[in-house]
């Protein structure tokens, strides 16, 4: 039967992909650094079946036409290009977080569905092919590929542009706490996004300072220095949304709650409680804290007007086949 079941987790950013150098085969203009999520994830089944005479697509029990169904398609053509093969296929997946809950499913989705499409094709890809495959789907889908830590090398061509893991999931008990503060949909797609980096006066600096940020982090993780980790990827998250902030049309993701979210953080950091945020192209808030830490944290952000839920995660493995 030419079936097959993956599951594919959520990344957060530390070091954060904003801005192609190649746009159609999604080339990042700077290497970016993640650890999977343990709670928030999708499972896909693809099923290759000669039965159907065009490709079916569910997303969380509903058929997807027009474009975003074309998306997908255009996925598993690139799968059965590789394998040879013409059979149309049934897609479907599931979001374990609920759509429109500002958690972006295009990571987890695309980094499952190559998995999928690829053992149901019964084509025995590396981890870097799959990486390589999921980045042309939905670039930091790469990253929910390997296990863990991951490091995505920006390469300089489609061969070289790949993620990587660091670390294993259990190398370092860290949390992100989710605080859901909002769940419009998006005006602006990060596809799109990328594509306004250049407008930004801010994006060549950014993109000077990468590179031995990119290194400082590393050593940090390195060592578990977490005060170190903690402000770079917070400065970093800063960095990006100001380039977002200044670009052409501007890109304004926080809202009130984001705000009070961040600031409540760094009293809390004041006070002497350890934990930073990150915050990728929405207003939820992801708050980086240690393992010990996580209860007492989830905790006050969820006394905070406006927190409409918190997702606890550990880190965790990439994708894999159920
Ligand atoms: O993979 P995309 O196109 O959804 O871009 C991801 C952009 C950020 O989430 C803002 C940063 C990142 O590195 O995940």
């Amino acid at each position: 039967m030419m079936k097959a079941t993956a599951q594919a987790p959520v990344n957060i950013a530390l070091i954060k992909y904003w801005g192609k150098k190649d746009e159609k085969l999604r080339l990042p203009a700077n290497d970016s650094l993640s650890f999977n999520v343990s709670a928030a994830f999708s499972v896909t089944s693809v099923e290759y079946d000669a039965s159907l005479i065009e490709d079916v697509v569910m997303i969380d029990g509903q058929v997807l036409q027009g474009d975003s169904k074309l998306r997908l398609t255009k996925h598993v053509d690139r799968i059965r290009e590789i394998a040879q093969l013409k059979t149309r296929a049934r897609v479907e997946s599931h979001n374990n977080f609920p759509k429109g809950s500002g958690i972006a499913s295009s990571a987890s989705g695309f980094a499952a569905l190559t998995l999928a499409a690829a053992v149901a094709a019964d084509l025995k890809l590396t981890e870097k092919d799959l990486s390589i495959l999921a980045r042309i789907g939905s670039g930091s889908a790469c990253r929910s590929i390997p296990d863990g830590w991951v490091r995505w090398h920006q390469g300089n061509s489609s061969e070289t542009s790949y993620a990587e893991s660091l670390y294993p999931a259990d190398y370092w008990q860290i949390c992100d706490l989710v605080a859901v503060v909002g769940s419009a949909e998006k005006k602006i797609s990060s596809s799109e996004g990328h594509g306004l980096v250049e407008s930004s006066p801010f994006y060549q600096p950014r993109l000077k300072d990468l590179p031995a940020k990119t290194q400082q982090i590393i050593t940090a993780i390195d060592t578990k220095d977490f005060t170190l980790m903690g402000q770079i990827l917070e400065a970093e998250a800063i960095n990006m949304h100001a380039v977002m902030m200044t670009s052409v049309p501007p890109l304004l993701y926080w809202n009130p709650t984001t705000l009070r979210v961040m600031h409540e953080i760094i009293s809390w950091r004041e006070a002497g409680l350890e934990v930073y945020f990150t915050i990728d192209a929405g207003p939820n808030v992801h708050v980086i804290c240690q393992g010990n830490d996580a209860a007492k944290i989830e905790k006050k952000l969820l006394e905070i007007t406006g927190v409409e839920k918190v997702i606890v995660n550990q880190v965790a493995n990439g994708a894999h086949i159920l």
